[in-house]
């Protein structure tokens, strides 16, 4: 039998336990759960219970066991130090995002990652959507012709609630754009590459917490195209449809549902073969574009069978630390143009 990544989790009581357990580690191919910890004792031993592998007692007990990897899900304001932790007790690391709460944590931690010599990837498992893989396909085949525009939007409604540290600046570190708006900028930088400058509008329309419960993002591609990235707390679940559209001069492609947790979602692509003329009744209707649904693939178990196989050939995963930063870079750019009324460069 092939080797199995022996996996700890770090945080089982969340999107661990919702999804990343259940639909990844326990289905992948190349995974075996080992050990899990949370502060939620209770929830931590159910996990265990369910899915096998050791209640560990804290971090350090969980790191002490021989697993060879560790998922790390627990609230952002955590990542940094059970990361470092992680990374000094040999153990490879797949971090939620944002890896940290500032872009300093987050290259201090691809640092303690190579000094360590551990791989250490960044959990965008979007990045795996079917749909998005075949319109990744589509663009890199050049049948979008010259890119010019993309939109990425994540919403959904979500009300105060004490004690929920996503609403606390201190423990999640914004509000709609920290937590949503690292998936739509990574996706949008798989498709169109590196943005380079943004400007950023942020508010709290509705929520009344101290953390944004809308913002809408522009950006600006090192390429010259331009995207939109939009993120709020205080749109229906029903009303906001996760929109992704990718134009380009020869066509686009538009998707609605895709970005989010399920694999499913629906993608057309309208195509040209080249540039159709000019016409001035700019007629919207024709042949209804063609239906992107490859075989639906489970995220998670994509996102961990491919981190276990990069961990089992001793190299970097393909969703890495840089994809991590690479949003982190991005989400805080658009943090200081919302701040100063200005269009931030990416550094
Ligand atoms: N990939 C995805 O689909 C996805 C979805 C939601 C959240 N996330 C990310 O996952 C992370 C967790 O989010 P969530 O929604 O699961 O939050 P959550 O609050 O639902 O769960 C966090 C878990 O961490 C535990 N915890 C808190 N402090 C801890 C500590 N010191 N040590 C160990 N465990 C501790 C909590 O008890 C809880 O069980 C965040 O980084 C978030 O951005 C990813």
């Amino acid at each position: 039998m092939p080797r199995r990544v022996k996996w700890g989790v770090i945080g089982s009581g969340g999107i661990a336990r919702r999804r990343t357990i259940p639909e990844g580690i326990a289905a992948a191919s190349n995974a075996v759960l080992a050990a899990v910890f949370d502060v939620d004792t209770e929830a931590n031993r159910a996990v265990a219970a369910e899915f096998g592998g050791t209640a560990a007692t804290s971090v350090a007990d969980l790191l002490r066991t021989d697993v060879d990897a560790v998922y790390i899900a627990t609230p952002a304001h955590l990542h940094y130090e059970q990361m470092l932790a992680s990374a000094h007790a040999g153990k490879h690391i797949l971090c939620e995002k944002p890896l940290g709460m500032t872009v300093a944590e987050a290259e201090q931690m691809a640092e303690a990652a190579r000094a360590a010599g551990v791989q250490f990837g960044a959990g965008f498992m979007m990045r795996f959507h079917s749909r998005h893989q075949a319109a990744r396909k589509l663009i890199n085949q050049g049948r979008l012709g010259k890119l010019v525009y993309g939109r990425a939007q994540l919403s959904c409604w979500y009300p105060p609630i004490p004690g929920a540290w996503r609403q606390d600046l201190a423990l999640g570190g914004g509000g709609s754009l920290i937590d949503m708006g690292g998936h739509c900028v990574d996706l949008l930088e798989m498709f169109f590459g590196p943005v380079g400058r943004v400007s950023c509008f942020t508010r709290n329309l509705v929520q009344g917490y101290p953390g944004e419960d809308s913002a809408v993002a522009l950006l600006e591609f090192l390429s010259g195209a331009l995207g939109t990235v939009d993120t709020f707390f205080c749109i229906t679940d029903r009303g906001s449809r996760n929109a992704l559209e990718l134009h380009g001069s020869l066509g686009s492609i538009l998707a609605e549902g895709t970005i989010g947790q399920g694999s499913s979602g629906k993608m057309t692509a309208i195509l040209a073969q080249h540039d159709s003329g000019y016409d001035a009744g700019q007629a919207r209707e024709g042949p209804g574009g063609i239906d992107i649904s490859p075989e639906p693939v489970n995220m998670y178990r994509a996102e961990i069978e491919a981190f276990s196989q990069a961990v089992l050939e001793g190299r970097p995963p393909e969703v890495d630390a840089t994809a991590g930063l690479r949003s982190q870079r991005v989400l805080t750019a658009c943090y200081e143009s919302a701040r100063t009324g200005r269009a931030v460069e990416v550094l």
